[in-house]
């Protein structure tokens, strides 16, 4: 890159962040958007109306198209990672201001209801804190135990700072906690526990398997509008919410209604790795569509923010009686606060590579004789296509091609799950393997694929797979 055009980038991006509260609409740009009109900060939608009305005008700074895709580049990574992290796309109309969320958080010594949230009870609900939000002294308090971690308005400040990850409190004139929505970051981040257990520096696509998703919800003190939803009594939702447990979430319960698998166990999936998702055809367990059709499903749907989703599968009243219902398949609001975002959220989670694992969290020597397996004797290359680890195509198997059964399968359009991305492994052993979890470690899944695949893998390459499936 020359000179001028990387002091072009920043200058760029610099004049942009320096604006709040501007959409990234150049990520959507016309192609003949010249560089001058971004490095001019023009919306996209002037910018295209004289594009049409006159030729492109020869940019005086002598950048080329090149320099305008760079500076998109990095103004769609700078967009989205703020959008995946801070965005609640409106949802605390739902979380806040509908459930009361943000009540129960405060609770009654300010202004809300029962006790509050201490951070010791968020902590042990897998709710994680940004450290890099906290100023130097706040961090060195808590590091030295100075923090009363059983005093809710300790929670109420780190809110107020944006401290809590994935979650964003909202604020009346007094400083009160008004409303409380939720953000991409809520399931799909973590924290590297740098300063204590659950307080560090963020990691982005980092599943939270710590995350109780169904105990916070049923903290809200009124749950009538999901209640009213599924054509039940609070009562029941909450029961339904307190069975998933850790590290889990039921993103089909909206849709079909169906709270428990036939064998009475929670029919809520393990939160998936959001990272390592560049190449990978289809996205879920069950495979609904790609990176930016499940984040306008997740966006509109799951965190109920304000936009639009369209998506007919859903309209059947058979397979989806929820969804057909309430018109899920058809959701439209004024303003939009998703459709713009989904381009530079997209951008973002793709730029997310699957993490290696530590030094020494694996033995390296058999992992290089595991991975003969996987390739050869093994099979497990033949879907879990190398360095993908999933099929490049189309990524979808029947339930009897891997051995299990098909009721989570069947709650989604194509009937089939979908091959995981396996990098990064190490970062989801907690919950198990699976979408639900049901192989508690990696030796239960070789074990698994050794019995239904009839491999007869021997003691040694078992182990050697599993020190490569480590590795990855
Ligand atoms: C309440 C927890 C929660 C929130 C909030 C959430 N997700 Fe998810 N996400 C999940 C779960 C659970 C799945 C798996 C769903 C399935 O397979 O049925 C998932 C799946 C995904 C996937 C597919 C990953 C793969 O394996 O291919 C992507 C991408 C994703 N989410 C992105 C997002 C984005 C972007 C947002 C914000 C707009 C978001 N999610 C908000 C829980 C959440
Ligand atoms: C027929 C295609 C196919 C073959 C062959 C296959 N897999 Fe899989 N694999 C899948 C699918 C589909 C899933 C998703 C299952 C689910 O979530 O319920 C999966 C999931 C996994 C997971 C769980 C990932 C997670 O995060 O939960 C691991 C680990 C895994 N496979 C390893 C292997 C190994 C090791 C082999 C070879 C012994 C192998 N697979 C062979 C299709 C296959």
């Amino acid at each position: 890159m020359r000179f001028p055009t990387i002091l072009a980038a920043i200058v760029a991006t610099g004049a942009w962040l320096a604006t709040p509260g501007r959409t990234p609409d150049l990520a959507t740009a016309p192609l003949f958007a010249t560089a001058h009109d971004i490095y001019q900060g023009q919306a996209a939608g002037t910018a295209a109306a004289q594009a049409v009305d006159q030729p492109p005008q020869p940019d005086p700074f002598g950048r080329t198209f090149d320099d305008v895709i760079r500076t998109n580049a990095v103004r769609m990574f700078v967009d989205g990672q703020r959008i995946f992290r801070f965005d609640t796309f409106g949802d605390e109309a739902f979380w806040g201001d509908t459930l009361g969320l943000h009540r129960a958080i405060a609770g009654s010594r300010f202004g809300g209801v029962g006790t509050g949230l201490s951070p010791a009870t968020a902590l042990g609900l897998g709710l994680k804190v940004d450290a890099e939000a906290l100023p130097p002294w706040a961090v060195s308090a808590i590091a030295n135990g100075r923090v009363d971690v059983n005093d809710p308005a300790v929670t109420l400040a780190l809110l107020s700072i944006d401290a809590v990850v994935g979650v964003k409190g909202i604020r009346g004139p007094r400083g009160a906690l008004t409303s409380v929505g939720i953000q991409c970051a809520f399931c799909h981040s973590t924290v590297d526990d740098a300063v204590l257990p659950g307080i560090g520096r963020r990691l982005d696509g980092w599943p939270n398997r710590d995350l109780n998703v169904g105990a916070i919800i049923a903290l809200a003190p009124d749950l009538s509008a999901l209640a009213d939803l599924l054509q039940t009594d609070q009562a029941t939702v909450r029961t339904v919410l307190n069975s998933w447990g850790p590290g889990k979430f039921d993103a089909e319960l909206i849709l079909d209604g169906k709270a428990f698998r036939p064998d009475g166990k929670t029919s809520a999936t393990l939160l998936p790795a959001a990272f390592g998702l560049a190449g990978v055809n289809l996205h879920t367990y069950t495979g609904w569509g790609g990176v930016s059709h499940w984040n306008a499903f997740v966006a509109n749907l799951e965190m109920h923010g304000k936009g639009t989703f369209i998506d007919p599968r859903l309209d059947d009243p058979t397979r989806f009686p929820v969804a057909a219902r309430a018109g899920f398949g058809h959701v439209r609001n004024t303003p939009d606060l998703i459709t713009s975002k989904l381009p530079a959220l997209q951008y973002y989670q793709l730029s997310i590579p699957a993490p290696k694992p530590p030094r020494g969290s694996f033995d390296a020597g058999a992992a290089a004789a595991g991975k003969t397996v996987f390739n050869g004797a093994g099979r497990c290359a033949t879907c879990h296509v190398p360095p993908l680890f999933t099929e490049p195509g189309w990524n979808m198997h029947a339930a009897d091609e891997i051995g299990i059964d098909d009721f989570q399968a069947n709650r989604s359009p194509n009937q089939r799950y979908r091959t995981t991305p396996l990098g990064g492994l190490f970062t989801r052993q907690k919950g198990g393997f699976y979408h639900d979890g049901r192989f508690a470690n990696l030796r239960a899944v070789v074990d698994h694929y050794d019995r239904f695949l009839n491999l007869n893998l021997t003691e040694p390459m078992k182990a050697s797979l599993i020190e490569y499936l480590k590795s990855l």
